[in-house]
């Protein structure tokens, strides 16, 4: 009989990640019913923020808990080969919000975002530069930011997924950008390979504020955070008046055992006349084609270059979601399970 190699949630991360909280166990590939098809995943997606699902009681209106012993949930791309869905045919290509498997079972209502049949791009960009993480960093700064020629864009996590896409955008609309991220190996390739103006360590410690003062002498007109914690505050004594705090995501928070303190200087954004805005992408769904016909664009003119940390093979799909919490990845987090 066919089977189904699937990614279990063996035990409840405490504090960040590790190889051992996922388990790879074999059942029968699923059978569906009517209004229901199978995908096969060509692709599983790794997003940092799925680590909040991991603990017990973190339902929210986003998403329930994860239950320990079933397949963790992630952004999957699939190909269609079985059918009893109208709206679908084998074939048919989708991003869906799934489980780490080999086949998953839908049936149109989860969050699902449909491939073109014959995409113009690697299929793995629909989970990256074309997908959640990509269309973050687009939404982020097109909608909310909107940075201005000659200003300055901070970036945390910004060799990550979402930040080498933000650092692009922004540089393309003439900002200055400036990266934070962890080592001097990473910061060098934020300069080198995704064009940051400048780089700052995130591990400096108590040297890191005046660094990204030095980074940022016009002090900061954007700061688009991936990351939270305590780089927040530092970055809020350095923001220029009318600027914009777009808050992607909270990484430093994720595996954090306690509550992390929150910022002391919220009264900056007073003075400064500053605003904080927080967005959540996939509530924007409807207009992802729009969106990803805009990034095609750039990147088929070199403007934007979408860069991947990739790994093989289901066994490697937990490891590959540790390396996000451990800053092993530069680029998009994704594994390959098939030959597309
Ligand atoms: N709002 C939305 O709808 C939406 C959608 C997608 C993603 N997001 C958010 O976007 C952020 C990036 O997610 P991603 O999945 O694309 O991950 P990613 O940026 O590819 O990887 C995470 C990066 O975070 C950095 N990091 C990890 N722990 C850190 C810490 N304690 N302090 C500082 N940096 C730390 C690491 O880089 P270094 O080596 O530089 O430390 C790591 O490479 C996450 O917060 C995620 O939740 C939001």
């Amino acid at each position: 009989m066919s089977r189904n190699r699937s990614v279990i949630l063996a035990a409840r991360p405490r504090g960040q990640p590790a190889p051992g909280d996922f388990r790879v166990v074999s059942t029968p590939r699923p059978t569906i019913a009517d209004g229901e098809f199978l995908l096969r995943n060509h692709y599983i997606s790794l997003d940092a923020g799925f680590r909040n699902w991991m603990n017990e009681g973190s339902g929210d209106s986003v998403l329930p808990a994860m239950a320990l012993g079933a397949p963790v949930m992630g952004l999957t791309l699939g190909e269609v080969v079985e059918s009893r869905h109208a709206d679908y045919v084998p074939g048919n290509l989708v991003m869906a919000r799934l489980a780490w498997q080999e086949y998953s079972v839908a049936n149109g209502h989860d969050f699902i975002s449909r491939l073109p049949d014959q995409p113009p791009c690697p299929l793995s960009y629909y989970l990256g530069v074309l997908g959640d993480t990509g269309l973050s960093a687009y939404f982020g700064l097109t909608e909310i930011a909107q940075p201005r020629a000659g200003e300055t864009v901070l970036i945390s996590a910004a060799g990550g997924a979402v930040g080498s896409i933000a650092g692009q955008i922004a540089k393309r609309f003439g900002a200055h950008t400036v990266g934070i991220a962890g080592g001097p190996e990473k910061c060098a390739r934020l300069v080198s390979e995704l064009g940051y103006t400048a780089a700052v360590d995130h591990r400096l410690g108590s040297e890191f504020a005046a660094a990204l003062r030095k980074a940022c002498p016009n002090g900061i007109d954007v700061y688009f955070d991936n990351v939270g914690g305590a780089l927040l505050e530092v970055v809020l004594n350095q923001i220029n008046a009318g600027a914009r705090i777009v808050l992607c995501g909270a990484v430093a928070s994720y595996g954090a055992q306690q509550p992390l303190p929150g910022p002391s200087n919220l009264f900056q954004l007073v003075t400064k006349q500053a605003t904080m805005h927080g967005f959540l992408t996939h509530t924007r769904v409807d207009r992802y084609d729009a969106a990803r016909a805009t990034l095609v664009e750039w990147i088929e003119r070199g403007e934007i270059v979408p860069i991947e940390y990739r790994l093989d093979g289901i066994d490697n799909v937990g490891r590959a979601f540790c390396d996000l919490f451990a800053g092993r990845n530069f680029g998009k987090t994704v594994v390959k399970l098939t030959d597309r």
